[in-house]
């Protein structure tokens, strides 16, 4: 081969490469993990007062990454003052139908020691690829009144009919605690592109403000969690063995909460079955050391259907005995897509005094049944929900897409323990 045919082919095999990459960057899968974390969520912990949950996202060139934190400070950030932690990596492999494998690097790490009441910034990375900066404020431990926000499903349109009502919650409750949701947080279990959608949606928000989940039956394949939900997030595990992460409770000040997974066991349609045994005799032992002036449960499945078609008579049957011995005041779901409020009980003896809600704040949306134990319903509607805690009182506020009020109710809590519901729709 002469000069001219060697410069020919090394310039034909470097346009081949160069095309070869042009090609790869164009049609590289935008739900792959690179050296920057992404999909950076803070979680609840049980002790939210002293700790909090964080979880991020590589790519398995990342083997070590850091977590760094300092309080929040009003001037520049001074990296070099900050506390650090070295978080081993775990690697996930998701792979679902003929969609391209997604494999990625997982970091989980709980923040301990931390002040009740107290603004923090942290960062997560390593080398020179960092994220940005994010702030959170633990939990007081005074009667300050605070508020969280409150979703049922978003389920589906995570990127397109979504974003607008966890935006527009945001903008009516800047300063949010935490925000809670009633299950079904996409559609196909185990969809890596999916959950790309759902935190490229929640973005800095996740990071910014602690979430706190209960799954769905769409957050099941078969009687199978998704893998995404314990690799992703960093739930409490104080629930059954084997529910680590679906079933547990967390005290905030004032209010006891409480994730029942009725997604699992196939949506416990098998009574005699382990999750529900299991989760009936934990929730009583759960209410029986309670001291919190609140208690509010989350599940997806609801007790009391808005659809005329759908019922949960086994959720009554097994679980509502043991919410009204201890006097629970507030049952928050999801499932049906519609919305419905009311007071309700089985038992003919008793005057009811659990306010159950269903909602719904994804696009999935069905008219509104004609059950009569709903006090407030809609159909056809995305909301979001306020619900703030201010010592002896409890405020509820559901609120469409476009923020417009569509119910409330507060309810009082006496000297005596007694309480007042105050509906304000
Ligand atoms: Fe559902």
């Amino acid at each position: 081969m002469n000069g001219l045919s060697k410069i020919l082919t090394l310039r034909v095999n470097g346009l081949i490469l160069a095309t070869f990459l042009i090609l790869y960057q164009g049609y590289a899968q935008i739900n792959n993990a690179t050296q920057l974390p992404d999909r950076i969520i803070l979680n609840l912990t049980t002790e939210p007062t002293t700790s909090v949950g964080i979880t991020w996202r590589t790519d398995t060139i990342v083997h070590g990454s850091f977590c760094e934190w300092q309080l929040s400070t009003d001037t520049k950030i001074k990296p070099e003052e900050s506390s650090s932690a070295k978080v081993a990596a775990k690697t996930v492999s998701y792979s679902f139908k003929d969609e391209p494998k997604v494999v990625a690097n997982q970091f989980s790490y709980i923040l301990n020691g931390l002040k009740p009441g107290t603004k923090y910034i942290y960062r997560v990375g390593a080398a020179s690829i960092w994220s940005e900066w994010f702030e959170f404020k633990t939990a007081g431990l005074s009667n300050e009144p605070y508020s969280f926000l409150y979703f049922g499903d978003p389920q589906i349109g995570l990127k397109s009919e979504w974003p607008r009502v966890l935006r527009k919650s945001y903008q009516q409750c800047p300063d949010c605690r935490f925000m809670l949701y009633a299950g079904d947080l996409i559609n196909r279990a185990g969809r890596d592109i999916e959950w790309d959608e759902w935190f490229k949606t929640g973005s800095w928000l996740c990071a910014t403000v602690p979430q706190i989940m209960t799954p769905g039956n769409h957050d099941y394949s078969g009687k199978q969690l998704d893998p995404h939900w314990n690799n992703q997030f960093t739930q409490p595990t104080n629930g059954p063995k084997g529910l680590e992460g679906s079933c547990f409770f967390i005290d905030y000040p004032n209010l006891r909460l409480i994730s029942i997974d009725s997604a699992a066991d196939s949506e416990l349609a098998n009574e005699k079955g382990y999750p529900l045994e299991a989760q009936k005799g934990w929730l009583d032992s759960v209410l029986a050391t309670n001291h919190a002036k609140w208690v509010v449960v989350t599940t997806h499945l609801p007790f009391y259907s808005t659809k005329d078609t759908r019922d949960n008579p086994h959720l009554r049957r097994n679980f509502q005995p043991i919410l009204e011995k201890y006097h629970v005041d507030l049952v928050l779901t999801g499932h049906d897509h519609s919305y419905g409020r009311g007071r309700a009980s089985d038992n003919p003896l008793i005057k009811p005094s659990i306010v159950y809600v269903v909602s719904v704040s994804g696009p999935k949306l069905y008219p509104s049944g004609t059950k009569t134990w709903m006090e407030r319903s809609g159909g056809n509607l995305q909301l979001f929900q306020v619900i703030s805690i201010q010592d002896n009182s409890l405020s509820y506020k559901s609120y469409t897409a476009n923020g417009t009020l569509f119910d409330a109710f507060r309810i009082n809590r006496k000297k005596n323990g007694k309480k007042k519901f105050v509906p304000l729709f």
